[in-house]
């Protein structure tokens, strides 16, 4: 039963339930890039992020990976587990793109492998800083053991999502990962969706992620309706 609000963030809202070890993570049509400062409502993104999420989720679990999700209740809300996040924002990239691209000298399209992956403090207010495993340490993100099993279970993650996209004709350049504490194991939280990955067609090289409306490439919901299609064929039938 889905009771108060628990927090408001840029994309979901999470809500309290009658079970104190569930919660509800609902996928909302705002959408913000820069720290916030460019904001914009879409019709339709919280459903198709929902179910691309959802999807990927499943496929992950199927795989081994333990994730927070347990089910969806309505299009756009997904039942999942009350994890202790952990305030660490997990990029792997596989392709050279956005901040990689802006602050390296990488080009973008260039292949990286094996993968980057890298991680930045989950702060809006520091402006999500990259830090290294000592700073993680400092601050007590997280403990040692805890950052090498992140770093493996992100790698197995990139690898299982990109032979999965391969076959739907979608490259993964780069993705953001969260993860979480729950019952005394690291499990995968958050989403996995057009918000937090660099989606590119494979034949064309386009976007179809929230790039789209970061650098106003074109219609936003016609990418992410374009990757649902692929991820999600069923939920067209
Ligand atoms: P970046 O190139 O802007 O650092 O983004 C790397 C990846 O992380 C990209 O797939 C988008 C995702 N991402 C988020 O999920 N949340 C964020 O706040 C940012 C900046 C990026
Ligand atoms: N999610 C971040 C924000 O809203 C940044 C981004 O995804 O580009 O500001």
């Amino acid at each position: 039963m889905k009771l108060l609000e628990l927090y408001s963030g840029k994309a979901k809202t999470v809500y309290k339930t009658d079970d104190p070890e569930k919660l509800i993570m609902e996928f909302r049509n705002s959408l913000t890039a820069f720290d916030g400062k460019k904001k914009s409502e879409a019709p339709k993104k919280g459903y198709y992020n929902a179910q691309i999420a959802a999807k990927l989720l499943t496929l992950l679990e199927d795989k081994g990976i333990k994730t927070h999700f347990n089910s969806m209740i309505s299009d756009t809300e997904m039942v999942v587990d009350a994890v202790d996040i952990i305030k660490i924002e997990v990029i792997v990239r596989n392709i050279a793109a956005g901040s990689l691209v802006r602050k390296y000298p990488f080009k973008t399209g260039q292949k990286l492998d094996p993968p980057i992956l890298v991680f930045d403090y989950k702060s809006d207010v520091h402006g999500d800083p990259m830090i290294n495993d000592d700073i993680a340490l400092a601050l007590g993100l997280a403990t040692g053991q805890e950052l090498s099993e992140i770093r493996e279970i992100a790698l197995s993650i990139n690898s299982i999502l990109v032979d999965y996209l391969d076959k739907r004709n979608l490259l993964l350049p780069d993705f953001k990962l969260e993860f979480g504490r729950y019952k005394g194991k690291i499990i995968l939280a958050d989403e996995i969706s057009c918000d937090t990955c660099r989606f590119w067609d494979k034949t064309t090289g386009e976007s179809l992620d929230k790039d789209v409306f970061r650098f106003d490439k074109g219609d936003l919901v016609a990418a992410y309706r374009e990757v649902a299609r692929r991820i999600v064929p069923e939920i067209f039938k």
